[in-house]
């Protein structure tokens, strides 16, 4: 498509083109299943062992403590309930603004005889930092929380946790899904005392349908998937090559490019942002000053995102109004809800995301045509 503006790069990003390219020269080879024995098996399991070396000297751990999955949520999924059903702890703290895939794993822990218990936050999203000390205990099992949020951009204090975690007890294990954190803004698994952290290829670029789970090495997992003894006996099934491949090439190319995206998608936030504010409408940015700068979060008092949405997208703007799986299914977003927004806030609600490839001329052409729309929207509606 032409003229494309996609500002939607928290749900997905567009595969890298040369991901793409590499993608489509390896799936133009003979490639065997890494687990065998003949040299095409061998070369596709050095491969593998390639990428695994990558993702690990980034992290700062053995090759061993990398497993790869097929998701974002699924690395979540191992994470929690691989560590739980091994847990003789019952207690688990999270924080009310997750994602679905912590969130729903961790409810169904909770039918199961654990106690979930949600940290306070701020209207910021910020998780209050007193509070989580006050709820650790030695029965705490585990703390789970994200990196950066989906939807709002909050960035979360994972240094000032994790030292509080660990000053409390040794035993309690530190989750973080750092699915929109990874490769955009500064995270340090051994520094920060996590044990374990989840990735995803597709919102960095790669293809769609790889992520890993990176585990410190005190951890101890059951598996969710039982066979061949792949990844170490903790994920079987036929490693998919190629998607792990891109996955690996994606990390790459955004993690040597890193400081300057960061420096770049900033500016081009606040730029937006001092745009937005012009606009004679009646806004309320939802995203934290101090937020990921992927990310901008905004009300349209007085609209309904559903429709903003549309009428965006019919002059080839894509935006979302927040987590893809609750648009899909017009449910009201739990993350603003819990900070405090009103039904009435978060119907009018856009969540415009940012990549590398964002460009100014596609910030002041959305700033153009968004008080037409706007306008259109408000006639419509009186
Ligand atoms: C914070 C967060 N965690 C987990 C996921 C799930 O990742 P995946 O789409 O790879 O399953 C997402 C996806 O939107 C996310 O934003």
């Amino acid at each position: 498509m032409n003229n494309l503006i996609y500002l939607d790069n928290a749900a997905t990003t567009f595969c890298s083109q040369i991901v793409a390219q590499k993608l489509a020269e390896f799936f133009s080879m003979p490639h065997g299943n890494p687990s065998g024995v003949h040299k095409l098996s061998l070369k596709s399991a050095k491969l593998i062992q390639e990428a695994r070396e990558f993702f690990a000297t980034s992290f700062q751990v053995k090759p061993t403590q990398v497993i790869f999955t097929a998701s974002g949520t699924e690395a979540n999924n191992l994470a929690l309930s691989g560590m739980l059903q091994r847990s003789k702890r019952r207690i688990i703290l999270t924080t009310p603004i997750e994602h679905a895939s912590v969130l729903k794993t961790l409810e169904s822990w909770a039918k199961r005889g654990f106690e979930l218990c949600f940290l306070k936050i701020n209207s910021q999203g910020q998780v209050d930092l007193d509070d989580l000390a006050q709820k650790l205990s030695a029965e705490t099992a585990l703390v789970s929380v994200m990196a950066v949020n989906n939807e709002i951009g909050t960035i979360a204090p994972l240094k000032t946790m994790g030292e509080i975690i660990r000053k409390k007890n040794r035993n309690i294990l530190f989750h973080v899904d750092a699915v929109q954190a990874f490769g955009k803004v500064p995270l340090e698994f051994k520094n920060w005392n996590i044990d374990l952290l989840s990735i995803s290829s597709h919102k960095i670029h790669g293809p769609i349908g790889a992520g890993a789970l990176i585990m410190s090495d005190r951890v101890l997992l059951e598996p969710l998937l039982y066979g061949g003894g792949q990844e170490d006996g903790l994920r079987s099934g036929t490693e998919s090559v190629g998607m792990i491949l891109g996955f690996y090439w994606a990390a790459q190319e955004i993690l040597k490019n890193q400081l300057e995206n960061y420096q770049k998608i900033s500016e081009l936030k606040a730029y937006f942002m001092e745009g937005l504010k012009k606009l004679s409408c009646d806004i309320q940015m939802n995203s934290p000053e101090q937020s990921s700068p992927y990310i901008l979060n905004i009300s349209f008092k007085g609209c309904e995102s559903e429709v903003l949405i549309r009428m965006l997208e019919e002059e080839n703007i894509f935006t979302s109004s927040g987590a893809s799986c609750n648009s899909r299914h017009r449910k009201s977003s739990h993350v603003l809800k819990a900070i405090g927004l009103s039904d009435k806030d978060i119907f009018g609600t856009i969540r415009f995301s940012f990549s590398p490839e964002t460009k100014k001329e596609e910030i002041d052409k959305t700033l153009e045509i968004l008080p037409r729309i706007l306008e259109r929207l408000r006639y419509v509606s009186h």
